[in-house]
Formats: C-alpha cells, structure tokens, sequence
C-alpha cells in the first residue's frame, strides 16, 4: 500500500472550490430572485415541536439530539413537510407517530436525522492494525479447523465506504483461495444510505489518498463522469442490509469481528450500554469489537477485555 500517499490524508485538499469571481452571468442571478420569491416563508419550528421529534428519534432511533441542534432538525424536516403538504412540523410528526405510513415515515426520519460522516480508510491505524494483526489472527483461525467461516460486521456502516474497506483490506491480505471463508455484514438503519452502498459508486474524489494501485485493483471507472465503482469482487464479499440497532430484532448469530465506530457517539449512555452488551453477546467467544476513536468503553462496567484503543475483545 501506498501508505505515503495515505499519511498526508487531510492535508491535500479533497474537493477543488474555484474562488468566487463576484460577478454571476444575469441570467443566473435573476433565476435566484424568481427560485427565491417563490419559495413560502420558511417555517419556525417551535420548542414543543422540538422536544415531540427529540424524543421520537431517541425512542425509536437512539439518536439524542441537543438542544442548540433545532434550526438543524426543522431546517433538514422542512423539505418533507412541505413535500407532503403538512402546516406544521406537528402534523408531520402526528403522521409518523400515528399514520398508516409510520414505517416508511420513520425511514424517511432517519435518512433526514442521521449524521452518515464516513470515508474510505477512515481511522487508517486502526485499519492498518486490522490488517496486519487481525486479519493473520482470522486466518489461522481457518488454517486451524478452529472455523469454517469468518464473519465480520459493520453496524452502521452509513453509505459503505468502512466495510469496503474492510473487504479490500481482506482481499489484500488474505490468500485467495480463502476469500469465500470471509463474509462482512453491513448494516444501518438510513435506507439512502443503504441505497448508496449498494450501488457501490463513488466520486473519485472520495478516494483522492488511495494509491493508484489499489484504485485499479478494486475499483473500475463507473459513468466516465470521474465516478468510480466498486469491482464485483468486493462487492460479492459483502450484504447489505436495512437494520436499527434500537430494534428489539437482532436476527443474527454471533460474528467474529464487530465494527461499530463513530455510532455510539449518537446515543444515550443508557442505550451506549445496552448495545455494548449485545454487541458482547452477538461476538464468538475471543471475537473483538471496533469502536470509534472518540468513543470508549471505559466509563461502562462491561465484560470486554482492553485490547488497545478502540478495540476490545470478548474473553474465550
Ligand atoms: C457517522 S456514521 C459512521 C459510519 C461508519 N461507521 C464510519 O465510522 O465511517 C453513523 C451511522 O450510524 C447510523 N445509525 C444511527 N443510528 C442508528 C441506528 N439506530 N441503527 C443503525 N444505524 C444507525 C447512521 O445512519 C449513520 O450512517
């Protein structure tokens, strides 16, 4: 890997801005005017209102939203209130809460309120102590008899840039007759996020600090618009699937790795809590769990072993 080029990730910038000339064309400017004259006056969304949606996005999502974050909430929920021609944001929410459409109402919630920051090679130590430590670990594991199968779960994987990642990483460091051993699960309660990972296609930009080798191996150019797509073979190692961890249905067995980075964050300590312990009972015995760089474990009485920041390892 090209981990020069990775380590001055930051510094060169990712999207080129051109500087403002101070001069538009006059058929532009005067499009804003009409666009804006005909736009209704924007709608306040009031305290009450607030507190309805903060409590209904941590009961049914976990997200705990602060206070100083109402403009962000009424300015993110404004476009669907409009669009279903509601008078208030209170409609809308007697509409999720009450109507025949609370389900996708929820979803469409959640795609609104939901901070989906992600990137390729996000945390790139940990990635890198992943890949040289870990995966090597996971191998013997198979080369042992101790396992059939490797699988490996990315919850709240936002729009997959982490379990592709994760699957380019694998394929870079595991033989190849042993991919099909590997499987990654990935999940995450925004349907458009889920949309997008699926489709697998991503501005070129977006992987600006990759080396060009890895580029050509796991990526293919998409629409000859600098959008570039994920190759099938990476593709093929992993599920996506829609999944709220704040549902009470985990319908899945016990994985060997859990990534659950820069999710927790979002969430009560109550619930942080909770979903520690389920995370420990969703982990094969001697499996480890990946949390994000500004979350811990350590203010939560839990079973986890420390094995350095941001990963722990359930005993056995
Ligand atoms: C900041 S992104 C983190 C993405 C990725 N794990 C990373 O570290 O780059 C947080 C993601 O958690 C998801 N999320 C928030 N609440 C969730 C819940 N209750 N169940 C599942 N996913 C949730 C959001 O939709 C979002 O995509």
């Amino acid at each position: 890997m090209d981990r020069n080029r990775r380590q001055t990730r930051g510094k060169i910038p990712l999207i080129s801005v051109s500087p403002p000339s101070g001069r538009e064309p006059p058929e532009a400017r005067s499009e804003h005017l009409v666009s804006k004259e005909r736009l209704p006056p924007p709608m306040e969304i009031t305290d009450q209102e607030f507190e309805l949606f903060r409590r209904l996005l941590e009961d049914e999502i976990g997200i705990v939203l602060k206070h100083s974050e109402k403009t962000l909430v009424a300015n993110r929920l404004r476009e669907r209130v409009r669009e279903l021609h509601l008078s208030s944001y209170f409609e809308y929410y007697r509409r999720i809460t009450e109507g025949a459409t609370r389900v996708s109402d929820l979803s469409d919630l959640a795609d609104a309120l939901t901070t989906r920051k992600t990137d390729f090679f996000r945390h790139l130590s940990q990635m890198e102590s992943f890949r040289t430590e870990m995966v090597p670990r996971l191998v013997a594991k198979l080369r042992s008899g101790e396992s059939s199968s490797i699988n490996i779960w990315s919850a709240g994987c936002s729009t997959g840039e982490e379990p592709y990642t994760l699957a380019v990483l694998l394929q870079e460091t595991v033989p190849f007759p042993l991919w099909p051993a590997f499987s990654i699960l990935a999940t995450d309660v925004s349907p458009a996020a889920i949309r997008t990972a699926t489709e697998a296609s991503y501005p070129r930009r977006k992987l600006g600090d990759v080396s060009s080798d890895i580029l050509t191996r796991y990526f293919e150019p998409a629409a000859g618009d600098g959008t570039v797509k994920v190759r099938q073979a990476v593709r093929r190692m992993i599920m996506f699937r829609e999944h709220n961890l704040k549902s009470g249905i985990w319908a899945f067995g016990q994985f060997d790795v859990t990534f659950c980075r820069n999710v927790l964050i979002y969430f009560s300590k109550m619930f942080q809590e909770e979903l520690i312990a389920r995370f420990y009972a969703h982990l094969k015995p001697g499996g480890y769990l990946y949390i994000g760089h500004s979350e811990t474990l350590q203010n939560f009485a839990n079973p986890f072993q420390f094995v350095e920041p941001m990963v722990y390892r359930r005993p056995g």
